[in-house]
């Protein structure tokens, strides 16, 4: 009796999920939009209205998520960078927003997203000032800030680290988890504080971020240029044994925003930060005037079987599997269903390269055969066998990415309702 109470404990106990912070939320990476790569801290809305942070900037991409098909894809939060607050707090201690660019205040901005079936994200930061200047969290200020977000009607904070010491942020980052559960209104909690702490073990304690935190920025702000992505996609992968083990529903690594759409990328560089960002099960959180976006840059970001591996309920972060000496790295990453995805990315600067290899190079099990789509062309090879040379075709800085279900899955799947699990583009 007493050994079948301990298997019976036992059996539940190792049954449950990697813990996470269990607010229930972000179990998936989240999306949407963040204001700060793009408009930065720009408040001079009397020569710049339509670039400056104001609530009009919030509604208009509100607006255009809405109606220019991002919702439908999980494009789902409209989030506030720094520069939003008024440069003091009110008679009793409340942050307030800047009067003049949100003269209506954040609960009513918070209900015109909330009436486009969107989400709204604020940044707050813990430390005597935010990094542009503005009222910081001091500790005795923690509690009253998270129900100020919460009375607002908040569902994201971005809590950043600038002006605080290591032992405040210690304090401070699970204070404010506590604080938010405290509201009882479900707030997704993205913490800066590894990127203040090295972004590495052992200063940056992972265990206890994955506990009180649905995201983190593990590394350096990006900026819009191509050696910017770079240096992050280096950074994460050359880390990723410590790294790639942290993510799971409701707990995300977050190499920072998506830059496709403004000035630093070239059209193969788009393609490549956002397959690799969904190789990295990274939050998508674009950064860019959806007002004016091209849509050769929409495209790249509504790509559907980009965004379905991205949220792939697994939420298990890939890894890159080989660096070659052609300049050729690939990446892999496991998906639900036995399907997986792989990226084939080049750092070559002369022109396309013909990349031949097999999937039994890749690590796949032998006498299998899969049935492939190239996610961006839409391309179907069917009866891919592990054992099969193929070439793919990879343009300077670019990728070729796949997503690969093995055949027999797909036969099984497709037998009692008929319709293929074979998503199309
Ligand atoms: C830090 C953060 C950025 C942004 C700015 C705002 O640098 O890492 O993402 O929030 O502060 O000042």
């Amino acid at each position: 009796m007493g050994v079948l109470v301990v298997v019976a404990v036992l059996a539940v106990v190792l049954a449950l999920p990697a813990r996470g912070l269990e607010n229930g939320l972000a179990r998936t990476p989240p999306m949407g939009w963040l204001a700060w790569e793009r408009f930065r801290c720009n408040v001079n809305c009397r020569e710049d209205p339509h670039q400056c942070i104001s609530e009009m900037l919030f509604m208009e991409m509100a607006d255009r998520i809405a109606e220019d098909g991002w919702r439908e894809l999980g494009y789902k939060y409209i989030n506030i960078d720094d520069c939003w607050a008024a440069k003091q707090r009110d008679a009793e201690g409340r942050l307030v927003p800047d009067p003049e660019r949100f003269p209506r205040g954040i609960k009513a901005l918070a209900d015109y997203v909330h009436a486009r079936g969107l989400k709204l994200g604020i940044y707050g930061d813990l430390g005597r000032l935010t990094c542009g200047g503005y009222p910081g969290t001091t500790l005795d200020h923690v509690g009253q800030d998270a129900q100020t977000f919460a009375e607002w009607g908040v569902d994201m904070l971005k809590l950043d680290g600038c002006y605080s010491s290591a032992k405040e942020q210690a304090q401070g980052y699970p204070q404010m988890a506590r604080a938010l559960n405290a509201t009882g209104r479900p707030i997704v909690y993205s913490c800066s504080w590894p990127a203040y702490q090295g972004g590495l073990p052992p200063k940056v304690n992972y265990t206890l971020l994955g506990e009180i935190c649905n995201m983190w920025r593990n590394y350096d702000d990006i900026q819009d240029s191509w050696d910017s992505v770079l240096s992050i996609v280096d950074w994460f992968f050359t880390n990723q044994d410590v790294l790639q083990p942290l993510a799971g529903p409701g707990r995300w690594n977050d190499p920072d925003m998506l830059i496709i759409g403004n000035f630093g990328l070239s059209y193969e560089q788009s393609r490549s930060q956002m397959a690799l960002w969904t190789i990295m099960a990274a939050p998508l959180l674009m950064s860019t005037d959806l007002r004016t976006i091209l849509p050769s840059a929409k495209k790249i970001l509504q790509n559907r079987l980009m965004i379905q591996i991205n949220q792939d309920p697994l939420g298990i972060q890939g890894r890159r599997i080989i660096k070659e000496e052609s300049h050729i790295e690939v990446f892999l990453r496991p998906l639900s269903q036995a399907a997986s995805a792989l990226v084939f990315f080049s750092r070559r600067t002369d022109m396309p390269f013909r990349y031949t290899t097999s999937l039994t190079k890749l690590g796949f099990p032998e006498g299998a055969a899969y049935e492939v789509q190239d996610v961006y062309s839409g391309k179907i090879i069917s009866g891919l066998k592990t054992g099969d040379n193929f070439t793919v075709i990879i343009n300077p800085s670019g990728v070729v990415m796949w997503y690969l279900c093995p055949k027999a899955l797909l036969i099984q799947q497709q037998a009692p309702g008929g319709a293929s699990r074979l998503p199309l583009l």
